[in-house]
């Protein structure tokens, strides 16, 4: 999708993704990537999640990627917070206690940015994304990364000739093949629900390199 379209559904206040409890996924699976617990998370796409603060509390620093302003304006608005200007070359956005909110186009972090990265959440990252970004996004992720970052990563299966993304269908063969790299790749759980009168898988995914 193309800036303006996530620009203007920030405009219009219609963020039907935003979720307002802690994803279920991320709470239950977590656990699973094994951390020590202090590794900075790196959350693509943010949003204004409030997963990002469930994991800052467990102890991690934050780094969270979004593209709308206004969206990183709601979540400090809405959650109370102060912020100050995060000083970076090819990003606005804030900094403030273990989290970091930069505010523009994920294609522009660097292996700089992300070098103190130990683990991905992405949840509605890479299904908000068409065939030809995704395959750009993974490809942008496993360059900039260190080595061995796992992801925890929620995806979605489901006919896409019956219904326009987003959020698209992402097979879980599409990750293998898009995160070639990765050695493992594993389905940690799944569940069913139906969007407009359609079935949709919903997918868990431990990455690892
Ligand atoms: C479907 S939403 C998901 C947000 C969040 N992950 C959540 O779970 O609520 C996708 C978000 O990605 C942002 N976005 C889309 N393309 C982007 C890009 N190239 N760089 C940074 N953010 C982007 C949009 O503004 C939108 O907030």
């Amino acid at each position: 999708m193309q800036a303006d379209f996530w620009h203007e559904m920030w405009e219009s206040g219609v963020v039907g993704f935003h979720q307002k409890e802690i994803n279920r996924f991320l709470r239950d699976f977590w656990p699973k990537l094994g951390l020590r617990g202090d590794e900075q998370v790196l959350v693509p796409l943010c949003g204004k999640t409030l997963d990002m603060l469930w994991i800052r509390d467990l102890g991690h620093d934050v780094i969270g990627v979004e593209l709308s302003q206004k969206a990183l304006d709601e979540f400090l608005q809405e959650n109370n917070l102060a912020a100050r200007p995060v000083p970076h070359d090819c990003f606005c956005g804030y900094e403030l206690e273990q989290m970091t909110l930069l505010c523009g186009d994920f294609f522009s972090l660097t292996a700089e940015d992300c070098k103190a990265v130990g683990a991905v959440y992405d949840r509605a990252a890479i299904v908000a994304l068409p065939p030809q970004m995704r395959l750009e996004y993974a490809q942008h992720l496993q360059r900039i990364l260190p080595k061995g970052v796992p992801f925890l990563m929620v995806v979605m299966e489901y006919d896409q000739s019956s219904m326009a993304g987003p959020p698209f269908s992402v097979s879980e063969q599409e990750v293998r093949q898009l995160f070639g790299g990765f050695s493992s790749i594993e389905v940690v759980d799944q569940e069913v629900f139906e969007r407009k009168g359609n079935r949709v898988v919903e997918k868990v995914l431990i990455l690892r390199l």
